[in-house]
């Protein structure tokens, strides 16, 4: 009774998203929302249920609807999201902090932790949010949209954050958190997450009928603080998935190569050579299932197992058009 994930939509036309059938609504005091600004987005715009608390496969209707997200990249990043954040057996994620609304947890150490949850898809250098280590990271910062702002007026084709300023301030982020932060975790599967956030905005956060790869500020503005569609937003006007992503990572990663490493105290930063690279794509998806979620779900039986080895399903029939191998954390009985 755990639903299939949707496929492909049949109309990926552009269209216009922010329309009367989607209204902005500021969230109540009991909504959750969380680091993802293109989520809290969707929720705020009833694309997802308002609460903040969905279906994965409501997850995956509402980022190809909203945003024109293809079909294996959203199930990708939600059923990666659903096993290490949600809750396997009420088949229910928060997209913010940790809930009773998610229903009665697995055993532990599983920690149902929503998307807020540093540590587990939530992860260091992010571009509107702090570093756990210095406050919240699921909120909004200020001073980080400044810099934001910043490197995007300098860098940008006429100011906007585009893939030159993407560049330039993911180096930045990661460089500054070397710097400053002593906790610093910069390795699979965060380095993957945190470049394709860094594309993210020059994709789906611009107009689909501009559709140039340059966000304004005052739509950045609108969307990672307010969370909300600027008037009139139409979402990209065909399905983008890895093929339309992973080049434009590449593009920045080329600028400002790195390996994925940690640090040990401020500024020393060890690198974990021996941990899956940013191009590794099967290597991530093999460290997300075989490690991270071993983490915490040592030895799964029952109808847990079950739930776990359905959503690991879902989630490999997203990289197999990468040519991945599935691998079976609990056994394939
Ligand atoms: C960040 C989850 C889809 C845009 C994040 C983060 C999470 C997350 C957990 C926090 C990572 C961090 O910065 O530490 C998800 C999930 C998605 C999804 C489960 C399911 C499909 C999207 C979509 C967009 C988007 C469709 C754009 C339309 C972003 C951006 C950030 C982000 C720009 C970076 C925020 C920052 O660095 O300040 N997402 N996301 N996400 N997400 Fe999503
Ligand atoms: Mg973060």
């Amino acid at each position: 009774d755990i639903p299939n994930p949707p496929g492909p939509l049949a109309n990926d036309s552009i269209k216009l998203v922010n329309d009367p059938a989607h209204p902005f609504i500021a969230p109540g005091p009991t909504d959750l929302r969380g680091p993802c600004p293109g989520l809290n987005t969707l929720a705020n715009h009833g694309y997802l249920p308002r609460s903040g608390v969905a279906r994965p496969d409501q997850l995956v209707t509402a980022v190809m609807e909203g945003y024109n997200l293809g079909n294996d990249f959203a199930k990708f990043l939600v059923y990666q999201a659903h096993l290490i954040d949600g809750n396997p057996l009420t088949n229910l994620i928060s997209i913010g902090m940790k809930t009773p609304l998610t229903g009665p947890d697995p055993p532990q150490p599983a920690s149902i932790g929503g998307l807020s949850l540093h540590g587990t898809f939530e992860g260091d250098t992010s571009m509107t949010r702090v570093d756990a280590f210095f406050g919240n990271p699921a909120i909004f910062n200020e001073q980080r949209f400044d810099e934001f702002s910043a490197f995007s007026t300098e860098f940008g084709v006429q100011g906007t954050y585009d893939i030159n300023a993407a560049a330039e301030l993911r180096h930045q982020r990661l460089q500054e958190s070397i710097q400053t932060n002593p906790q610093l975790v910069f390795v699979s599967p965060r380095i993957l997450s945190a470049y394709s956030e860094a594309v993210f905005p020059t994709v789906f956060f611009v107009d689909g009928r501009e559709d140039n790869g340059q966000l304004t500020l005052s739509a950045a503005r609108d969307f990672f603080d307010m969370n909300i569609m600027p008037v009139g937003f139409h979402r990209q006007p065909a399905a983008v998935s890895f093929p339309g992503i992973m080049p434009l990572v590449q593009t920045i990663f080329n600028k400002h190569p790195f390996t994925p490493g940690v640090n040990n105290g401020v500024n020393n930063f060890t690198l974990m050579p021996q941990t899956p690279d940013l191009f590794d794509f099967c290597g991530i998806y093999e460290d997300i299932v075989l490690r991270v979620l071993k983490i915490q779900y040592p030895n799964p039986t029952g109808q847990l197992k079950d739930a776990l080895n359905k959503n690991l399903g879902f989630l490999f029939s997203a990289v197999e058009g990468q040519n991945c191998t599935q691998v079976f954390p609990f056994g394939t009985d």
